[in-house]
């Protein structure tokens, strides 16, 4: 058992997005603005870039002092409540006429889904209690804490950190991070490589116009242009012995994962769907050379935008090879997407809150005809 979070002890310095350079080499995101604006002026509105930030009263959704920052349990003297104070943001717990305040200093979740809130203690980070949930738009039980229970001592561990941050750097001992170290947001260089040497070499030769040192991950073979995607994309996984972070751009996911589940079925793990598996089983994929990027603008916020993706469908087939054609008309290219790959909610993609559990659906990844997704479609417009 980790030791609770103690009131009183001053946590760690805040880090900033790419602040320091480290032996790894990574930069963060901000330092690509320079030479590439045009990707990274759109970059940033990606739930890449945004998966986590440090906890501004700006930037945290959930609602913060009022009615509506009161989170209930199970436990009818244990009571939650978000507030503000001083331009810091705190979770406050009380139990009988006890209470205990913990500030919220990072913020893992884009927010398209839900927000968590972590806190330093020295070396270590700990997940708040309470997180926001979008859909319906409420504070729930953090995934994993039990409801009317306030612990506040769970640990966030280094896959975590491996698919929600840039980088930080490991300690020896398990889960213990230099503080000043952590990147956050997901920067261009989990894809492309750690940017340091590619920037020192074009700062030093500015007339040189071909990229030096940088990874385009469509210029890999497809199996190691996914396995950049899988770094985090395919469901349950725990980094091998070395540690997390080891991954650079080219190498095979296996010399650094070890898979937990079966990867047949969705595989879902606790909150992440498994795009790269799903999107093997498709006759899309299997009968072409098709990545995540046919479909995927990595350097931008296309979330929600149907046609456009519909578009992207119809690069390789035709309206008239849908069954649907004929009845939908010039309608079917506005939408291919909900019919072919509908949001799913599966029970591995769980998460439990005091009013019952959840389950967020997700786009299905299997590309197929689906009856049912063609009727309910149907129904619907
Ligand atoms: C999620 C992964 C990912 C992230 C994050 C990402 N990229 Fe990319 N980037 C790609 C992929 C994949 C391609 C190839 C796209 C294609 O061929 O259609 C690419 C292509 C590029 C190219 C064109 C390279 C060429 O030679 O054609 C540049 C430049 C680039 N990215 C810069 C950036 C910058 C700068 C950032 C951060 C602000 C960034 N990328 C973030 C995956 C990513
Ligand atoms: C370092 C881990 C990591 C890598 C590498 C990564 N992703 Fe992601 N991706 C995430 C996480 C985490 C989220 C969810 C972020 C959130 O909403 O907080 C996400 C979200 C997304 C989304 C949803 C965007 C939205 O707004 O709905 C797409 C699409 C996506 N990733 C595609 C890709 C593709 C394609 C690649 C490879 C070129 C890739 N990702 C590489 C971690 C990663
Ligand atoms: C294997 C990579 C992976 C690990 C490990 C992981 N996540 Fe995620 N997480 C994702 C991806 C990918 C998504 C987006 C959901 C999807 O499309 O599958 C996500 C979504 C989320 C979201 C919702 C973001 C939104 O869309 O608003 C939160 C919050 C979150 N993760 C927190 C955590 C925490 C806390 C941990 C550690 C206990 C963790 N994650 C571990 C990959 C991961
Ligand atoms: C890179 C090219 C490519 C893209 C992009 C693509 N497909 Fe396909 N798709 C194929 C190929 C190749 C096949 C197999 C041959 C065929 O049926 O035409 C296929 C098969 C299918 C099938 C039949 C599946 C089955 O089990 O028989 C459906 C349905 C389908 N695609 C829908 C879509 C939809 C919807 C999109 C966009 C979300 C899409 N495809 C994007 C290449 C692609
Ligand atoms: C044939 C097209 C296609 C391909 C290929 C594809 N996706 Fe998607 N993906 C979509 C569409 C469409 C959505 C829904 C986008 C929306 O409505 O915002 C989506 C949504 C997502 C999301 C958001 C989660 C969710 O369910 O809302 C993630 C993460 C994602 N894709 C990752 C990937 C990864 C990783 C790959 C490669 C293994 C991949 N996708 C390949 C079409 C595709
Ligand atoms: C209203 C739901 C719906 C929409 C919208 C839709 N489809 Fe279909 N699609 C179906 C159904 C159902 C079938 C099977 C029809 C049959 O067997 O007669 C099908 C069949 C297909 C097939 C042939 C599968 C095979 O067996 O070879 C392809 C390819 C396809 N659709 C692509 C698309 C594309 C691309 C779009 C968007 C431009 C699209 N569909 C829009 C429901 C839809």
């Amino acid at each position: 058992m980790e030791i609770p979070f103690e009131p009183g002890t001053l946590p760690a310095k805040k880090s900033k997005r790419g602040s320091k350079t480290n032996a790894a080499g990574y930069l963060g995101a901000e330092s690509f603005q320079e030479c590439h604006a045009d990707k990274y002026d759109t970059f940033i509105h990606t739930a890449h870039h945004q998966t986590s930030r440090l906890a501004s009263l700006q930037e945290i959704t959930g609602p913060l002092n009022g009615e509506r920052s009161q989170m209930r349990t199970l436990h009818p003297e244990i009571r939650f409540e978000m507030l503000e104070r001083d331009d810091t943001a705190f979770q406050r717990v009380s139990f009988f006429d006890w209470q205990f305040e913990v500030p919220m200093q990072l913020i893992m979740g884009s927010s398209k889904m839900a927000e968590t809130y972590l806190y330093w203690h020295g070396e270590k980070l700990f997940q708040l209690n309470c997180t926001y949930l979008t859909e319906p738009d409420a504070w729930i039980n953090s995934p994993g804490y039990l409801d009317g229970d306030a612990a506040y001592a769970r640990p966030i561990i280094s896959g975590c950190l491996d698919c929600h941050s840039t980088y930080v750097e490991l300690k020896k001992e398990p889960n213990l991070y230099a503080t000043e170290s952590l990147i956050l947001g997901i920067s261009c260089e989990r894809c492309h490589g750690p940017g340091q040497q590619h920037v020192d070499y074009h700062r030093a030769n500015p007339n040189e116009k071909k990229s030096e040192y940088m990874v385009v991950p469509s210029k890999l073979s497809r199996e190691r242009e996914m396995d950049v995607c899988g770094q985090c994309h395919m469901g349950n996984k725990a980094p091998k012995a070395a540690g997390a972070f080891q991954f650079r751009p080219g190498d095979r996911i296996e010399e650094h994962y070890e898979l937990l589940e079966d990867h047949d079925e969705s595989a879902n793990s606790v909150h992440a769907s498994n795009q790269i598996g799903r999107l093997a089983l498709s006759a899309c994929f299997q009968e072409s050379e098709m990545a995540c990027v046919q479909c995927h603008n990595p350097h931008k916020n296309e979330r929600g935008m149907t046609e456009v993706f519909s578009q992207r469908c119809l690069k390789c087939h035709q309206e008239n090879q849908c069954g649907m054609h004929e009845k939908l008309g010039p309608k079917l290219r506005e939408n291919c997407i909900d019919c072919h790959m509908p949001k799913r909610a599966t029970d591995k993609l769980r998460v439990e809150t005091s009013v019952g559990q959840i389950f967020p659906p997700l786009r299905d990844h299997h590309i197929r005809v689906d009856q049912k997704a063609t009727e309910n479609y149907l129904n619907s417009n």
